[in-house]
């Protein structure tokens, strides 16, 4: 599909409201590095998550202005401070959804993990509202087809945050042209499909919070420093390279060459970050003290217990469901001492996004 595909008509407006939920995402192959509008310079892969979530409501009311308007409130409590960057969402989507200006829009958002844990809402939240516009334009013209209704939501909600277009489909999803899956697309995510291996329908993702701080260097920074990166361009390459391997492997389910990869993945995406310039570190010493005992236990045990990171200092221990009371139990006993307030959140992969 190309980008004027999704562009709509415009229509008369109607009173209309619309939740939905959608889910956080943990990227195994990793997208660092971007240029306009919001395009991957490489293709990435990521598990869906279950319990790590945003809940949207938008009230849409009739509202002939000419102008987008909107009042935003988390968890109750109106937000003004998030108003500029839903105003430059709206500024990159309105081409697209030009129904919107007739609209005075009240949107009601919450999440289900603890908001000063590091976690970022960015991709979960993004995804959520641009369900529930892709909802009101279903209603507008009833003969948008399913397919294209989970396309332009990803493709909305990737103009949001790039992450965000993962945010949509389970178990896993993959965003950006690779040449393991003919319908993908830079546009917009798709769902790995029903090849995917049995054993990750279930996959645990238990993520230890090592710094629930907000980041010293945003994610929009540190892709913005991938320009003129002097290893930038292989990189790249090297992300191809990695999901075209991942993909036989995550339908095989040979654990010990995906362990290989995803940790392979998030070294080499804080690689980058080392490597900037100007050069920063997310790790915290603690992170690297789990990444250390990690590897230990699973040379003792041959658990396939691996791990990977964000754009923080955040660990996410990802195992099979069968392995779940010896990693649990390693976790409270040798991990969480290495949390901040010994606190750590166990989700697990899950079916996507839902309506509410
Ligand atoms: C390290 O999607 O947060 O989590 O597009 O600027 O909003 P923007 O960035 P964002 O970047 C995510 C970076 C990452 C890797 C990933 O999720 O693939």
């Amino acid at each position: 599909m190309e980008t004027s595909s999704f562009i709509a008509s415009k229509a008369s407006p109607i009173n209309y409201s619309s939740t939905w939920e959608a889910p956080s995402n943990i990227a195994l192959i990793k997208y660092w590095g971007k240029h306009e509008p919001q395009l991957p310079k490489n293709s990435s892969l990521s598990f869906t998550l279950s319990s790590s979530k945003t809940k949207t409501k938008v009230i849409f009311k009739p509202h002939p202005k000419n102008e987008i308007d909107f009042e935003f409130y988390f968890h109750g409590i109106p937000k003004p401070d998030f108003k500029a960057k839903l105003n430059s969402f709206f500024d990159r989507i309105h081409t697209f959804i030009p129904w919107i200006f007739n609209y005075r829009l009240e949107i009601h958002s919450e999440n289900s993990f603890p908001h000063s844990s590091g976690i970022a809402s960015s991709a979960s939240s993004m995804a959520a509202l641009s369900l529930c516009i892709m909802d009101l334009e279903q209603q507008l013209f009833p003969e948008i087809k399913q397919a294209y209704f989970f396309n332009k939501a990803s493709f909305l909600a990737r103009l949001g945050s790039g992450s965000a277009a993962r945010s949509i489909h389970g178990p896993v999803s993959l965003w950006g042209k690779n040449k393991e899956r003919k319908k993908s697309s830079d546009l917009y995510a798709t769902p790995f499909g029903p090849s995917l291996n049995s054993v990750f329908h279930d996959y645990q993702d238990t993520i230890l919070l090592v710094d629930k701080g907000s980041k010293k260097v945003s994610s929009t920074q540190g892709h913005s420093l991938m320009h003129g990166h002097p290893f930038a361009e292989n990189r790249f390459i090297q992300a191809t390279n990695n999901l075209s391997a991942l993909v036989p492997i995550m339908e095989a389910g040979a654990l010990d060459d995906f362990i290989h990869l995803v940790e392979l993945e998030a070294l080499s995406l804080h690689a980058m970050m080392l490597t900037s310039n100007p050069y920063f570190i997310l790790m915290q010493p603690n992170t690297l003290a789990i990444i250390h005992k990690v590897w230990e236990f699973r040379k003792e045990t041959s658990v396939p217990l691996c791990f990977t990171l964000d754009a923080g200092a955040n660990v996410h221990l990802l195992y099979p469901k069968q392995n779940i009371e010896l990693v649990h139990s390693f976790i409270k006993q040798e991990l969480s001492c290495f949390c901040q307030n010994r606190q750590y959140l166990f989700d697990a992969v899950g079916t996507g996004a839902k309506k509410v």
